[in-house]
């Protein structure tokens, strides 16, 4: 087909740039027309340059140059459809004037006019440290006293950028803004590939990947509180082609909001990319005062041009230095007592359970729901979520006696709390119906018999902070907290408010407001960010927590997949993986795949045979000597359990001389196993490593040679096969370097 092109299709604002440097080791700033901002990481570059009306148009997304003055020529290269809006580029694309594809922001001023136009008025960057710096980019509406800045917040070395935007009202009377995104990127290429994620609960992080047809794909999430359940935030893009662990170009993204979200992705005319991705704008036209600044949440991505792989240890590694909670310090091993228990417990049946902990050899017991409510005593699901006094009946003498007997047995105490919640059958619910999301006209509808608290009201936020906040007053030796979430929102409707569609955005602001509240004060108790599952993981969330709780699911089998996949996008270290009953496979194969991140147990200990209790007392001390490798290194996946019959996973630590391999078997039909060596990653080809299987299940024996010594360079080009079959189904191997 001829492709339609016009004289004019060279935009004359590419002539005659006047290049912008940007200043790394000071604050520099730039205020001219015919600007050039690269926005610059060690190996991506977005270069933002402005016509001669000022307008502000992306002209380059893509692999760094050497030379920044080439940047200036890309656009020449492209003889595409034209741009018949002017702003089809544009790095924040407004709607209302010439806009004729989807917005990133859409808004109606004082005056009642929806038209909203954005031109470049400076950008500066600041350096914030050897490795981050912020280019903020001001633009302002030529008609309306309206204006927005763009933050790009670069990590360099990992490749890492956070988007955002300040909106900002200077007119008269309210604004409102129908649509926020967080960012706009724009991306030139053949083709584009999605991977998106989808499922429910216990079937968290099922992949789907397709090439994007012109026209809008959304990815969004209208839950509410546990807004990924259904499609998790978290996607990739590749350009050109598919990409794979280890080739392709493709860019991780996700949106840093614990709630409902949104992702447009644009196939337009000229073929390109648009990817505006921020807070959901459902239902959620928000006003903003005059003088009053509405900041979105951040849109993270990162970009590699080596594959997947490569791509996620970037922002794995990014996670542990500057977002996850704690992210280069160490873990707390555990036994919750949830699946042994249920509601059904009591101060002589924990005593029992912290023995167990102490006897398991891991740290802390968690104690999990069921031990509150009085009035409506927390016996089942049905009630008592809001009434967070120690159940009489259950417990006597209260937590600080059982913190007491836990320490006395070394063992440390973490508590289950759902502080965003109400059971109809409470007293919080009784006291304070207006502290509820309801719809007040209209019958309730619940989520697990239960109810949201309305945290866009500043008295419930105090209510939540002060429930967490007197527990650690009470009990100043609590070690742990597992802040669980398990409805979502029907029926949004807050009393405290007459602007319903503030609600879903106001809540998740609440939300946050509670959570830096609790880590000003609790700066360092670990806390798991859990939903039901993994309904609501995210980096918004995470950078108050310690670790997440990937699903409910803990079939070891199909815990396998779930982790790989959440692997592309969090660390290890933040990976709460639970030992349980759940599966068929053998003990070993489930202790070995918890193993491959924080691990923890939740099984009857005193139920175990004498042979089961000692491979788990071995396991947790093989897990001590090797976790700094799992939670701190880094992750090459090895083979995919989607497309073969052994998964493999290696974990390196950063000097290369010591690494973990996970091998299983994922296909139980006749005859299958690793009949073909698995290639490892990650090692020094020039080094010689020693290989040794470790975590055997006690009286059985490995098949593999004792000791034997291989380069790198052999276990990388050649492989080492692990030997598993159906009698072998995990294999667990410690590499290590010898001289
Ligand atoms: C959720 C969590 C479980 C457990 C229960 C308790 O489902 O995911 O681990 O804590 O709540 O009710």
């Amino acid at each position: 087909m001829k492709r339609y092109s016009h004289p004019r299709i060279k935009p004359p604002f590419f002539k005659n740039p006047l290049l912008f440097c940007i200043c790394v080791f000071s604050v520099c700033s730039v205020k001219a027309q015919n600007t050039d901002i690269p926005i610059e990481t060690q190996n991506t570059a977005l270069v933002l340059q402005t016509d001669r009306n000022n307008g502000p148009h992306i002209v380059y997304f893509g692999k760094k140059l050497k030379n920044k003055s080439e940047y200036d020529l890309v656009q020449s290269m492209y003889e595409q459809n034209m741009d018949y809006t002017g702003i089809a580029n544009s790095p924040y694309t407004p709607a209302g004037s010439r806009n004729l594809f989807e917005p990133a922001i859409e808004v109606t001023h004082a005056d009642g006019n929806n038209s909203l136009d954005l031109k470049f008025i400076s950008a500066k960057t600041e350096k914030i440290s050897d490795d981050i710096s912020l280019t903020s980019v001001l633009l302002k509406d030529p008609v309306y006293d309206f204006q927005v800045t763009l933050f790009y917040k670069i990590y360099f070395k990992e490749n890492v950028v956070e988007q955002w935007s300040e909106i900002k009202n200077n007119e008269k009377g309210n604004v409102t803004l129908h649509k926020f995104a967080s960012a706009n990127l724009y991306l030139q290429g053949k083709s584009f590939y999605l991977k998106q994620y989808h499922g429910d609960w216990a079937q968290e992080m099922h992949p789907e990947e397709e090439q994007i047809t012109h026209g809008i794909k959304t990815l969004d999430s209208k839950l509410g509180t546990r807004a990924d359940l259904f499609q998790p935030p978290v996607f990739m893009v590749s350009v050109n082609q598919s990409s794979n662990e280890d080739n392709g170009e493709v860019l991780l993204g996700s949106v840093e909001w614990s709630g409902n979200y949104r992702t447009d992705l644009e196939l337009d005319n000229k073929n390109n990319l648009r990817i505006i991705s921020g807070i959901n704008n459902y239902a959620s036209d928000y006003p903003l005062e005059p003088g009053k600044i509405f900041t979105t949440a951040k849109f993270l991505y990162t970009v590699s041009y080596s594959g997947t792989g490569d791509a996620s240890r970037q922002l794995q590694r990014w996670a542990r230095d500057y977002k996850l909670l704690d992210g280069n310090g160490s873990r707390l091993t555990l036994l919750n007592n949830w699946e042994s228990t249920y509601f059904n417990f009591d101060e002589e049946k924990l005593k029992q359970l912290f023995n167990d902990t102490k006897k398991l050899g891991v740290n802390l017991f968690l104690l999990d729901d069921g031990w509150f409510g009085n009035k409506y005593p927390r016996n089942n699901d049905r009630a008592g979520l809001g009434d967070w006094q120690e159940n009489k009946k259950k417990i006597p003498n209260g937590i600080a006696s059982l913190i007491k007997e836990a320490n006395a047995d070394g063992v440390q105490f973490g508590i289950w709390l759902e502080p965003e919640m109400v059971n109809p059958k409470s007293e919080l619910y009784e006291k304070h119906p207006d502290w509820v999301i309801r719809q007040p006209k209209r019958p309730e509808y619940y989520f697990r018999n239960q109810l949201e608290l309305d945290l866009s009201n500043p008295k419930v936020q105090d209510f939540v902070f002060g429930v967490i906040d007197s527990l650690f007053i009470k009990n100043p030796g609590l070690a742990y907290i597992k802040w669980d979430c398990n409805a979502v929102i029907y029926n949004a409707y807050h009393s405290y408010e007459n602007n319903q569609s503030k609600l879903y955005v106001d809540y998740v602001q609440g939300l946050y407001s509670v959570l830096k509240h609790i880590r000003a004060k609790y700066p360092t108790v670990p806390m798991m960010l859990c939903s039901g599952g993994g309904g609501r993981v995210d980096y918004g969330a995470l950078q108050y927590f310690t670790e997440y709780w990937p699903s409910d699911n803990t079939d070891p089998l199909e815990r396998i997949f779930i982790q790989w996949e959440y692997s592309y996008f969090y660390p290890a270290i933040a990976s709460s993986n639970h030992v349980t009953d759940w599966g068929q496979q053998p003990l070993k194969y489930r202790v070995d795949v918890a193993m491959m991140g924080k691990l923890g147990f939740d099984i009857p200990v005193s139920k175990l045979s004498e042979k089961d209790l000692a491979f788990c007392q071995s396991a947790v001390k093989i897990y001590n000597s090797f976790k700094n490798i799992v939670w701190h290194g880094d992750q090459y996946r090895l083979q995919s359990p989607w497309t073969n019959d052994v998964a493999a996973i290696i974990y390196v630590d950063s000097t290369k001389s010591s690494a973990v391999v996970f091998n299983y078997l994922v296909n139980n039909r006749y005859n299958t196993g690793s009949a073909l060596p698995v290639h490892f990653k990650g090692l020094d080809a020039n080094r010689k490593y020693k290989i040794k299987e470790i975590n055997l299940y006690p009286g059985t024996h490995s098949t593999l040679k004792e000791n034997a010594i291989y380069s790198g360079d052999f276990l990388m080009t050649v492989g080492f096969n692990p030997g598993v079959n159906a009698d072998r189904p995990s294999v667990v191997l410690m590499v290590e370097e010898v001289d």
